[in-house]
């Protein structure tokens, strides 16, 4: 139906002005908020157990000048040794404790399901594995851009139109050279996205075949973008959208290992197998341009209420061997942290109880660990040049 007077493109064009107004000053707010925060702080035991010595071990180093004087923060009448993450990682290198793989992993989070926490566990599996001294490439493939502005930027403002991963897709593989970024942590960089990713799935289906010819096959322009780099890695973590379209499929033509968040309810359920059915089709279309060797599922959002445990029992025997062990349950501290852009391992002091903090940490923790089990065989595997044995192959 017309409604006569209304005219959708001269408001729509006023709003986006107004809007343009309204990035700019929250791009002010948000500029000094990230520069406000930074890592954490840990004392000097803290950040022994994470370097793998002894606290004594370190200030020997440090009295022998082997060490720069560490910083110091006073409590009560003592001045106490503090040290962040990027201080570790920078005593781990002068210790020569910072041995990295001969390979460099590809990780995607993937799911058709929004919510499920792809964003949220991409960005803590490359805090910790950053905590652990490995070097992360960071490469947001979703237009929704939560990935990136949780480094602080924002899509539109501080990421210009040519800096996300769209160029070394659809222009030439070598542009992913000026999409990376450095962020707050020393060991991850990021490659950003923005809104305007969206029409990179549509360009690449648009592509002419003298283009193809040029630039590859279409499901293998980030692995070319990405192998441009790969070296400089250890490990990299891709955010994907939930969808399954040309940047998920050139995603998953990437990967070594495909990680699908699930959430214990019934619609969730339902999307997966619709999401296997649908990989299953593009695996054997695409079959020669794939080098997955792992599918893991990790089970998320879980709680104990009655319904949640009896699904968890249903995927459990659906799913089985592709289930992680360790799941990630529903907390708030998560929701608080990443609500303000942060991770569980950024957030100096706990938002509510220190109990709740502890629990997320642990079980965050504990899917990390397991998660990197698995990157490790990759790393083993590709150390003794020997094809890995497929872990859930038939
Ligand atoms: N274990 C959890 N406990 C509580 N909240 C969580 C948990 N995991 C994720 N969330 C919250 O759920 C919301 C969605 O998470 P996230 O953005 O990681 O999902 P996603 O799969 O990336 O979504 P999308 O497909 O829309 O990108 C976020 O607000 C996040 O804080
Ligand atoms: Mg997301």
């Amino acid at each position: 139906m017309l409604v006569s007077g209304f005219d959708l493109s001269q408001l729509a064009d006023n709003a986006a002005q107004r809007g343009r107004q309204l990035l700019s000053d929250l791009q002010t707010y948000l500029e000094r908020d990230y520069e406000q925060r930074c890592l954490p702080s840990f004392g000097i035991e803290k950040a022994a157990e994470i370097i793998g010595c002894t606290s004594q071990h370190l200030r020997d180093k440090e009295g022998d000048g082997s060490l720069p004087p560490p910083r110091t923060a006073r409590v009560g009448s003592l001045d106490r040794r503090i040290y962040n993450y990027n201080e570790i990682n920078q005593i781990r290198r002068l210790l020569k404790r910072d041995a990295h793989p001969c390979a460099c992993v590809r990780l995607i989070f993937s799911n058709l399901k929004g919510g499920v926490g792809k964003t949220s566990h991409a960005l803590h599996l490359s805090h910790f594995a950053a905590r652990e001294g490995f070097r992360v490439l960071m490469v947001d493939l979703d237009p929704q851009a939560s990935l990136t502005t949780a480094f602080g930027l924002v899509p539109g403002l501080n990421v210009g139109s040519e800096e996300d991963i769209g160029p070394s897709l659809t222009v030439d593989p070598d542009l992913i050279h000026h999409s990376i970024k450095r962020t707050r942590w020393n060991e991850i960089d990021l490659v950003p996205a923005q809104l305007s990713l969206q029409y990179t799935d549509w360009q690449m289906l648009q592509a002419r075949d003298s283009e193809v010819q040029d630039l590859g096959p279409l499901p293998q322009r980030l692995r070319q973008a990405l192998d441009r780099v790969a070296e400089s890695y250890d490990l990299i973590v891709m955010d994907t959208p939930p969808a399954l379209g040309m940047l998920s499929l050139n995603a998953i033509a990437a990967a070594d290992m495909i990680l699908m968040p699930i959430t214990p309810n019934f619609y969730d359920i339902a999307s997966s197998v619709q999401y296997f059915a649908i990989l299953s089709q593009l695996a054997s279309t695409y079959a020669s341009a794939l080098r997955v060797r792992q599918l893991t599922l990790l089970m998320t959002r879980t709680d104990s209420a009655p319904e949640t445990r009896t699904n968890i029992s249903l995927l459990n025997k659906a799913y089985g061997e592709f289930l992680l062990t360790n799941r990630m349950p529903q907390t708030r501290e998560l929701q608080r942290a990443t609500g303000d852009q942060m991770s569980l391992y950024e957030i100096e002091a706990p938002r509510g109880a220190r109990e709740t903090y502890l629990k997320a940490i642990d079980a965050m923790n504990a899917v990390n660990a397991e998660i990197m089990q698995h990157v490790w065989q990759v790393w083993r595997a590709a150390e003794m040049n020997a094809p890995i044995e497929a872990r859930h192959g038939k």
